[in-house]
């Protein structure tokens, strides 16, 4: 695994699980690929899924047996399946009219506490206990760790009668009333297991709905109360991903999920670059999902902080971006001068505060470039001049503390850090500097015969900025459906404290024997599963509401962040910051049913799902979404209309007024303005029209439109924006 991290560009990159769009795929049997044969929803009435999947492989296969051929079929939740075929068999099989879309599975790669206190959601918040039992939250990643303490069962009945799903998680695998279903993905023979051995399953379930544990910490770090945001809720672990999550694997997660019957799915996997609808698995299984009722949550993804990174697009899932919380981890490196710096790193070492040489560029190494050295290449440094040193090395990617620590040096210093706003755990002593700091220690450096320094253990430090959207998080605009917000909503994903595998490496370097129970860990990955857990307590109280109400209640009730501290705004954080408790009483709902999902994708000539009409009027700004975007021709004047409907679920009679705060760029009028209900489910129906002179280019604006009724603030943001992707 250390492999697989180390040729990673970005140090933040591993705290997640990417699809790495440009990897290799699935090669295997000479030159057959497995791809993936989408064909719609299953039809009803008398069919047999399998049997035609294997009629259809039987057409077009050359020499071999479509049983040969056929890696899985999806034959529970919609139609599909995954083959191993050749260029000219895929072909054949796209030309089939039964046949929506063709795709070849991508190997996809592996890339608490405070936070819940943070987001306003303590520990005694008022529950609906046997509601929250019966909810059952579907984690599709590593699996699970079942004896963590997070996991275990006590006090909780049977598993929810609605159930449908079985205990498959192979070997040395049992279930409990907590995680009362697991499954394997896929075939991999006697072995298979759903024991979670890289800890990612087991952090992002237990942040969802983990149980209360106290005393939880990391090494002493982060000491506290470890919890999921619906600790009565259950699990069901559906294990796609070991070392890599293929997309057929992923398919086949939510082909079980649906049909096990899950509440809410939390996915923390992410492609690294926007996919087509056509070949997005996600978005894919998200879909039949959602005509089940179920919500998908989403990771938006680890590529930030780039604009159009982000790769959780569909409107139909709730897309979340990583945010800091008021705690943050830092760790202190001291010069020999005296000279202290608070550099970023999770280090659980102590040095007892001894003075220690310092070396860098030629003198670690024996045989490499002075540059190669400086950047602490692979297997530059020589075990024997670095013994006891620690060595200094310019932070080129995740690998330079990989290096030092393989190569037995006491402890490293990475200069130039880019990504200081998040810390991750190093194997050995290490702190990373930003590039202000590095250069103090290049002045030193310079200045002195004798250079040493320590680097003292971790400690915790308040973060009074917090909120800020971490650098790592994938940033909009959303490049497939420029008129769709993403990401949704922000979440705590910076240093989240929560259970992790035992046999999993706490810092990911397959060298670092240390076994811990709970891990400190960044990432899209971790604000996931905190938005799957408000979902499930939203959920709670309102069993009956649809996934998009829920989305609804979310984005509306979220804080607002503050706009002076993200240059990209809304593309960075979308709606707010979550805000779980004012989410179960929004006033007001925006809601999209399948059809209106449908009539947005034939806006947009696409065809995946359904067949479109002849002429359809509109675009997916149209979308009745609890936000509002779009993207206007650079210095041009506009006039954009937003039709929306909101449904009453808060008093039978109230009565809203809109109130819009604007920039000095864009006018923005709402009709009418104000709603007067007079019964719990009244839908009405208004028009947000935005115009403006001009926009100059790559810029944007925003704006909000809140609907107040003395009581709930329903709040959308409106973004327009004239940024391109740059090609
Ligand atoms: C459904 O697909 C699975 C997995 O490929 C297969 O094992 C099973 O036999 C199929 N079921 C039916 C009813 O065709
Ligand atoms: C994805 O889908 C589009 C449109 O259907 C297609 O043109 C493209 O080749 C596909 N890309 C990949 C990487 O599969
Ligand atoms: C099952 O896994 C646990 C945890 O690794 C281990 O302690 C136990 O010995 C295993 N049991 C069997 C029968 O392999
Ligand atoms: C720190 O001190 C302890 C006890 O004096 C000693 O065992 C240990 O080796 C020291 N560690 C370092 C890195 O100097
Ligand atoms: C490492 O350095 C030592 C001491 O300078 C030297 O004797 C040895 O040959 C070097 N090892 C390699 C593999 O270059
Ligand atoms: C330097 O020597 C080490 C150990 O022998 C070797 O692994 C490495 O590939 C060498 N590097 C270069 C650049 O020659
Ligand atoms: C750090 O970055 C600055 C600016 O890019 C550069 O001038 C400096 O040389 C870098 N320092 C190191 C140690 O690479
Ligand atoms: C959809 O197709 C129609 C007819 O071919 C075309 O006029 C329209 O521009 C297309 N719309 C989009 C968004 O591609
Ligand atoms: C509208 O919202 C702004 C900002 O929250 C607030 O200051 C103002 O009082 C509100 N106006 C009305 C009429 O409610």
């Amino acid at each position: 695994m250390a492999g697989i991290f180390s040729s990673l560009s970005s140090y933040c990159i591993l705290l997640v699980f990417i699809i790495v769009a440009d990897l290799s795929l699935c090669t295997a049997q000479n030159d057959k690929q497995v791809y993936i044969v989408y064909m719609g929803s299953l039809p009803t009435g008398e069919y047999s899924p399998t049997s035609h999947h294997l009629s259809l492989l039987e057409e077009i296969v050359e020499g071999r047996s479509a049983d040969g051929a056929l890696v899985r079929s999806y034959n529970r939740s919609f139609n599909a399946f995954a083959a191993r075929l050749s260029h000219a068999e895929v072909e054949r099989i796209s030309g089939l009219k039964e046949v929506v879309s063709v795709f070849p599975s991508r190997r996809s790669q592996l890339l608490t506490t405070r936070s819940w206190d943070f987001m306003g959601f303590p520990e005694n918040v008022k529950r609906n206990p046997t509601v929250e039992s019966n909810i059952i939250i579907g984690v599709i990643d590593s699996g699970i760790w079942p004896e963590s303490e997070s996991f275990a069962d006590k006090g909780f009945g049977p598993p929810p009668a609605k159930w449908k799903g079985t205990c498959a998680g192979g070997k040395n695998f049992t279930c409990n009333n907590k995680i009362i279903g697991a499954r394997v993905e896929f075939t991999s023979g006697a072995e298979a297991t759903a024991r979670d051995t890289e800890g990612h399953g087991s952090h992002t379930a237990s942040t969802a709905a983990g149980n209360t544990v106290s005393g939880a910490n990391f090494y002493g770090l982060a000491q506290g109360n470890a919890r999921g945001a619906v600790p009565s809720a259950r699990i069901a672990v559906y294990m796609a991903c070991e070392e890599f999550c293929d997309d057929h694997k992923i398919l086949a997660a939510f082909d079980d999920a649906i049909a096990d019957g899950v509440d809410i799915i939390t996915i923390s996997i992410a492609k690294d670059v926007p996919f087509p609808y056509e070949n997005d698995t996600i978005a894919i299984g998200a879909f039949h999902a959602m005509e089940k009722g179920i919500l998908t949550v989403q990771a938006a993804g680890n590529s930030g902080p780039d604009p159009f990174t982000v790769s959780s697009h569909a409107p139909w899932i709730i897309s979340v971006a990583a945010s800091s919380t008021d705690r943050r981890i830092i760790d202190k490196t001291v010069l020999g001068n005296g000279q202290t710096f608070v550099g970023s790193s999770v280090n659980s070492f102590a040095l007892n505060g001894t003075k220690i040489p310092l070396i860098y560029g030629k003198a670690v190494t024996s045989n490499c470039t002075e540059d190669d050295a400086w950047s602490c290449f692979n297997n530059c440094m020589n075990s024997s001049l670095v013994k006891g040193k620690i060595v200094i090395c310019d932070m080129t990617d995740a690998s330079v503390t990989d290096e030092a620590f393989r190569a037995r040096a006491l402890g490293s210093i990475m200069l130039n850090d880019t990504f200081e706003d998040v810390s991750n755990v190093v194997p050995l002593p290490a702190s990373s500097l930003n590039p202000h700091d590095s250069d103090l220690v290049m002045s030193y450096l310079k200045s002195t015969k004798n250079p040493q320094a320590t680097i003292l253990k971790s400690e915790i430090t308040e973060h009074n900025t917090a909120p800020v959207v971490a650098s790592f998080s994938s940033r909009g605009p959303n490049n497939i459906v420029p008129e769709i917000l993403k990401p949704d909503i922000s979440a705590p994903g910076v240093e989240i404290l929560a259970a992790y595998s035992p046999v999993a490496s706490p810092s990911v370097n397959a060298d670092d024997k240390r076994s811990v129970k709970y891990n400190v860990v960044s990432g899209t990955s971790m604000s996931c599963p905190h938005v799957a857990g408000a979902a499930a307590y939203v959920k709670s109280f309102h069993p009956n509401w649809s996934p998009s109400a829920i989305t609804s209640a979310l984005m509306t009730t979220a804080l607002p962040m503050n706009t002076a501290k993200h240059a990209d705004a809304e593309f960075g954080y979308g709606a707010g910051h979550i805000n779980p408790i004012k989410a179960v009483d929004p006033g007001l709902v925006y809601e999209a049913t399948r059809d209106d999902y449908i009539r947005m994708l034939c806006s947009m000539n696409n065809t995946l799902f359904s067949k479109c009409p002849q002429h359809i009027e509109g675009s997916p700004k149209d979308l009745n979404y609890p936000s509002m975007a779009v993207r206007v021709e650079e210095n041009r004047a506009f006039t954009v209309k937003f039709p929306r409907t909101v449904r009453n679920v808060g008093l039978a009679k109230s009565s809203y007024k809109s109130n819009i705060t604007t920039g000095s760029q864009i006018n923005v009028m709402v009709e009418p303005s104000i709603l007067s209900l007079k019964s719990v489910d009244e839908r009405q129906s208004f028009v947000v029209t935005v115009a403006g002179k001009g926009l100059p280019a790559n810029s944007m604006v925003s704006s909000s439109l809140v609907w107040n009724d003395g009581t709930h603030s329903v709040r959308s943001p409106i973004v327009v924006y004239t940024i391109k992707p740059s090609n």
